[in-house]
């Protein structure tokens, strides 16, 4: 079995003291960084952009995940891509021309990944999980960190699995949103992959050893 990975988000970060919080996700057993890219359209809050990616890539080699929140986001993903994002997940009720869109992402030889809220039907984004490198289950609705998570995204999550046993496909499957010590091993045994965490690292300050609990409740 692949090991599975804990992805903290850098929306939860204290930004006045980010050189602190890379220190500690990079040499915990974190092995992506979920970087959340807001609007304040698509969703009502405003977060940060290529700028601010492309600064913390010069600080991690960690593989970076990035999550746009984003209306019509093909229009920013050059910018995305050359800040050093590995991995570009949009929004399917974001975008109108998603086939493409997701394909452009490869083009720019990164990974691609589509996500979806609550509401969304798995059903009707599910067309698009063979063109994609990776699918987040979004388990609130997006916007904010600290929400807590929707009991529902369970059989939500259960639907995407079995869906990728039975096309042949090998996704990864992340979980966003309330994510915290009380459901992750759930959510791992249910064939989840990756678990982005946010205010549930945070909480206690002590995130490299919140980071490496996680890690090996997932990874036993
Ligand atoms: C929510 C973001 C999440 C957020 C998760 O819109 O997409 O990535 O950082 O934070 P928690 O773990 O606090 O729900
Ligand atoms: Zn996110």
């Amino acid at each position: 079995m692949s090991e599975k990975i804990i992805a903290p988000s850098l929306i939860s970060a204290n930004f006045n003291n980010l050189e602190d919080f890379m220190n500690q996700i990079n040499s915990s057993k974190a092995a992506w960084l979920h970087l959340d890219v807001m609007d304040g359209h698509f969703v009502p809050n405003l977060s940060f952009g290529a700028k601010v990616i492309s600064n913390i890539r010069a600080k991690s080699d960690l593989f970076f995940d990035v999550h746009m929140m984003v209306k019509n986001p093909s229009r920013l993903l050059e910018q995305i891509a050359n800040s050093g994002a590995d991995q570009i997940s949009i929004h399917y009720e974001a975008c109108d021309h998603l086939r493409t869109t997701l394909q452009k992402i490869r083009s720019y030889g990164k990974k691609s990944g589509i996500t979806f809220n609550p509401t969304t039907k798995i059903e009707d984004v599910a067309e698009y999980f063979d063109c994609v490198d990776h699918v987040q289950l979004m388990s609130v609705q997006a916007g904010f960190d600290g929400q807590e998570f929707l009991t529902e995204s369970i059989d939500r999550l259960k639907k995407i699995v079995k869906y990728r046993e039975e096309n042949n496909l090998n996704f990864t499957i992340s979980v966003d949103g309330g994510v915290n010590p009380n459901n992750i091993q759930l959510l791992a045994s249910l064939g989840a992959d990756v678990f982005v965490m946010g205010s549930a690292i945070f909480r206690k300050g002590q995130v490299f050893q919140t980071i490496d609990i996680m890690h090996s409740l997932v990874n036993k």
